[in-house]
């Protein structure tokens, strides 16, 4: 069993999205007792909301349901727990390094886009402020990230 936490800045859009696209390609693989999958924030601005609607419109569009998530951020004991801490951004990365500086991390803290050697994008952009073809865009970037993603830990496992 791997631990996987996939972590954004708010926790409403992309880490959701990429939690819920992971989940769906274990259960294409039927790999899906192989992982435990969450998703967090490095803000704590949303913490016990469920993802923007337009990440839920644009995930069910695609036949996943992410409605029932809810946001958290980031603590300590994740960096015990969690085998991966996966990164959307350059900016989460470095948050995600500094707090791990004062646990005692056992988590391979990575950026999406590195572990999985795309030449695709570097930072997962951020929908937030854009609208809803944002949204298509990064769903359909985090589903074939997630797709790759599979098969990168199960070789790394
Ligand atoms: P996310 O997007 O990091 O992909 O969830 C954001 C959501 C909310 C905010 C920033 C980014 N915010 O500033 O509230």
């Amino acid at each position: 069993m791997s631990n996987i936490l996939f972590v954004c800045l708010g926790n409403i859009c992309r880490s959701p999205l990429a939690e819920g696209f992971f989940q769906y390609h274990c259960q294409q693989h039927k790999l899906e007792r192989r992982f435990s999958v969450d998703s967090s924030g490095t803000g704590g601005w949303h913490i016990g909301k469920a993802p923007d609607s337009r990440a839920i419109k644009v995930a069910g569009e695609m036949g996943i349901d992410i409605s029932k998530l809810t946001a958290r951020q980031v603590n300590s004991k994740d960096f015990q727990h969690y085998d991966w801490i996966i990164a959307m951004d350059r900016h989460n990365l470095v948050d995600l390094e500094d707090m791990a500086k004062n646990t005692n991390s056992h988590a391979r803290i990575e950026l999406l886009s590195r572990l999985i050697n795309t030449s695709a994008f570097v930072d997962v952009p951020d929908p937030w402020y854009g609208d809803y073809a944002d949204f298509q865009q990064v769903a359909g970037l985090l589903d074939q990230a997630c797709a790759t993603l599979l098969n990168v830990v199960l070789r790394n496992a």
